[in-house]
């Protein structure tokens, strides 16, 4: 199986790259891996021994130029193994992605690359990105995997269009066309699988979706389910089952990596936030009060530190309350993730399936193809459909 990671030179493309590579020298093991686990066992999944890995960032290069600085500071993969795969690291090429519609907190990382990522129009920049994957591809499996920053919302009228609107959009080089949709529509024509992990609504638009079912490429989205969001649709699954009643659920989060950077632009965090929302009253069957915060603290750099509170009402309407705190480490409870999701999405293309994939919401804060948002149903769904039911 091969991987083109857009975004390849982030935090959580650089840690599962380190990760494969690493256990394929035998330097540590593959773990937290679900696709690894019993039920998956029989399925045939792509071998993990022989993953490869290539994509596109803002910037081209290797993946050893910026390895040891994206990695600085969260500590999930020592220095010297670091240094013993920067043979392999810089065999990862990275080509250049395209910048349009992230906003300016995007346009900042790309830094003194911004006019040659922005250069071409939609169509030219299409064309290039589809040569990019052909070109790794070779004809061998490959999904795509959106792992770029979090685009602001598209504007509205783009929700509204058909393929064929999209299509002409494309050609007249409309502005509003964002890079997400153009990576997704280049991934649909060579015909490998989509999967975003990202909050970016651009792989989502209907035209977009239309299109992969005429072509028959599946796609999985979105927003990765790594942190309180998994914590929270495991939990608030057990307030109806007693029959308690949620009055309020408040959630911050803070994070220190270059996601919460970019996730400080109010634009860009309007996506975050939306997708973080939805989860609880798709549960719940009913709405709560309360609200969900993040907010950029750089000292704790890939950690995520997530504080959340909520309060009930049970026998009498006696009022009662809980609190939990999450730490987890962003790009490591990521990485695995993504490997999971993309063997997944490649089993359903060898299905014969296209469009979103509904069975695999469990991975995902805004499940696509499935409006089920409790992870234990979630679960349950996902091994009926490796099942083949
Ligand atoms: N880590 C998690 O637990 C988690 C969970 C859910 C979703 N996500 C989402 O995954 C995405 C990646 O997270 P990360 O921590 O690796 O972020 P990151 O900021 O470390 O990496 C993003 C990479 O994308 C690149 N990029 C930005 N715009 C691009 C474009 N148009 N074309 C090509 N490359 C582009 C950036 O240069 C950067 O290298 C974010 O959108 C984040 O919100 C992360």
């Amino acid at each position: 199986m091969k991987l083109w990671i857009v975004g390849a030179r982030g935090s959580i493309a650089t840690t599962l790259a380190a990760g494969v590579l690493a256990a394929q020298r035998g330097l540590v093991p593959l773990e937290a891996l679900l696709t690894e686990t019993a039920p998956f066992a029989a399925l045939g999944l792509a071998p993990l021994q022989h993953v490869e890995i290539g994509g596109c960032d803002l910037n081209p290069g290797n993946l050893a130029e910026s390895a040891h600085a994206t990695l600085a500071g969260v500590e999930s993969f020592a220095v010297a193994t670091i240094d013993a795969l920067r043979p392999d690291l810089e065999r990862i090429a990275i080509t250049r992605g395209v910048l349009r519609g992230g906003g300016p907190a995007v346009d900042a990382l790309a830094g003194d690359q911004r006019d040659a990522g922005a250069a071409g129009s939609a169509r030219e920049m299409l064309t290039r990105l589809v040569a990019d994957i052909r070109a790794f591809a070779r004809g061998e499996p490959t999904v795509v995997v959106n792992l770029t920053s979090t685009e602001p919302t598209p504007a509205a009228p783009l929700l509204e269009w058909d393929a064929a609107a999209l299509r002409r959009a494309i050609d007249d080089d409309d502005p509003r066309i964002q890079a997400s949709t153009l990576y997704a529509l280049a991934a649909i024509e060579t015909g490998c699988p989509h999967a975003n992990f990202t909050p970016s609504s651009g792989a989502s638009l209907p035209a977009v979706v239309e299109i992969a079912r005429e072509k028959g490429v599946p796609l999985a989205g979105r927003d990765g389910k790594t942190g309180e969001t998994l914590l929270k649709t495991a939990l608030a699954p057990m307030f109806p089952i007693r029959a308690l009643t949620v009055e309020g659920w408040y959630g911050t989060n803070i994070l220190g990596n270059t996601d919460g950077l970019v996730l400080a632009d109010p634009d860009n965090k309007a996506s975050k936030i939306t997708s973080k929302k939805g989860v609880l009253e798709g549960i719940l069957g009913y709405p709560t009060d309360g609200d969900v915060r993040i907010d950029y603290f750089k000292p704790l750099a890939d950690h995520k530190v997530a504080w959340n509170f909520i309060q009930f009402r049970g026998w009498g309407g006696h009022r009662m309350r809980m609190q939990f705190t999450w730490e987890g480490t962003d790009s490591v409870l990521a990485a695995p993730l993504v490997l999971d999701i993309a063997r997944l999405v490649l089993l359903a293309q060898q299905r014969g399936e296209s469009g979103p994939i509904g069975a695999l919401g469990l991975f995902f804060k805004t499940p696509e193809g499935s409006s089920e948002m409790n992870l234990h149903k979630q679960f349950d769904a996902l091994l009926r459909w490796t099942a083949g039911e």
